[in-house]
């Protein structure tokens, strides 16, 4: 009897320890389905199947896409009457094919848009009314192209200081503050389905935080339509703290505008700009110290990373209810910007997949997450 109960009992437990494991998520995008979608930026190698590797991995892991670069002023309008819409129609035609929800980036950012926009035939600054003009016709031509299938836009990218003011860009001293409520207003016109987000780095810290807040206050004292911030996440193992985490979403949710996690990455090199920037004009000259991990990353380092992710996205499942998309910036390590920011030529190891391909310890950290305990 006694027996016969024992191996019943032994059954059950096997059959629920394999019933766990066949439920067990194997996919990101599978892991967070009901709480939000979780993409990656593409490169153009990805998106039009030449690296089918990197494709692969998009194809399975993920249900929303970021273009890389092929969205940036300078690639889709490099000449005033020009625009270069080859590989940002196959961005999008990739998103479709796999039923991804499709993101813009960017609209009006001061990096990566040519010098010529800012000026006339002469050289000159434009005047505002010319500026406006020409900020108005991108977007209306961008916005207005893939209407309807690119789901939300970075509209404006990056528009403060570590302070929180105003950063001092061509846009703004041209145009004056207003020119984010224009670049918005414009971006809603072309596309009145579509998500609206303003897009910046280092918001973890009060003061830039405190200044995302008044520009989106802005933004809704005076009808304009935004829907969220993204908050890029180029972070460290350290930076920032869980608590700052929590913070910054919250923040933001109360304001009633939803929260994008849009840029993920976390830096396990040694710091070589100031914490927190993501200023990608940045350019420090490579010494072997800070280049630590040239021949594979430590035991020690991978836990650390895994460990990290998993907090973070514990926070992301927390606050689910506003946390909207949670994007990596990059596909596999090898991919990653970080390799060449803010130092050309080191070997970094910010991702989930590594430089073959495969899913490091992190990755197993973040399904994890998602496994109710
Ligand atoms: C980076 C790309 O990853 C690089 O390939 C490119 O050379 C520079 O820009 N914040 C942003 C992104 O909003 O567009 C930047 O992407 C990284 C920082």
């Amino acid at each position: 009897m006694t027996t016969k109960l024992g191996s019943m009992f032994l059954t059950v437990l096997l059959a629920s320890v394999f019933a766990a494991r066949a439920d067990a998520p194997t996919t990101l995008k599978g892991a967070f389905q009901g709480s939000f979608v979780v993409g990656a930026a593409v490169n153009a190698a990805q998106f039009t199947g030449k690296d089918t590797r990197g494709a692969g991995i998009v194809k399975e892991q993920f249900n929303t896409i970021t273009p890389e670069n092929v969205l940036k002023w300078e690639h889709v309008h490099p000449q005033l009457d020009t625009y270069t819409f080859d590989l940002a129609d196959q961005y999008v035609a990739f998103g479709e094919q796999n039923h991804m929800f499709i993101v813009g980036h960017n609209l009006v950012w001061h990096n990566q848009v040519p010098d010529w926009v800012f000026r006339d035939d002469h050289g000159n600054l434009l005047t505002r009314d010319l500026l406006l003009k020409r900020m108005q016709d991108h977007i209306r031509t961008v916005v207005g192209r893939y209407k309807g299938r690119i789901k939300s836009w970075d509209v404006v990218n990056e528009a403060l200081n570590e302070d929180g003011t105003l950063r001092q860009s061509l846009w703004l001293k041209i145009i004056g503050e207003d020119y984010i409520a224009k670049a918005f207003q414009y971006a809603h016109e072309a596309d009145p389905q579509a998500e609206l987000t303003y897009n910046d780095y280092s918001v973890e810290n009060e003061p830039k935080r405190k200044g995302t807040i008044a520009l989106v206050k802005n933004l809704q004292a005076q009808g304009i339509p935004i829907t969220s911030v993204g908050v890029q996440s180029h972070i460290s193992l350290t930076w920032p703290s869980i608590d700052q985490e929590e913070a910054t979403i919250s923040a933001f949710a109360k304001l009633g505008v939803k929260v994008a996690i849009s840029e993920l990455d976390i830096d396990v090199l040694p710091r070589a700009a100031m914490q927190g920037t993501a200023d990608v004009k940045t350019n420090i000259k490579l010494d072997p110290k800070l280049n630590p991990y040239a021949d594979g990353l430590p035991d020690s380092v991978q836990q650390a990373l895994a460990k990290r992710y998993a907090e973070l996205f514990a926070v992301y499942l927390k606050h689910r209810d506003v946390v909207t998309r949670v994007t990596f910036w990059g596909v596999t390590d090898g991919d990653s910007w970080l390799n060449n920011w803010p130092v050309r030529g080191r070997s970094s190891y910010p991702l989930l997949f590594d430089r073959a391909g495969q899913p490091k310890p992190a990755f197993q950290a973040v399904l994890q997450t998602a496994v109710p305990h």
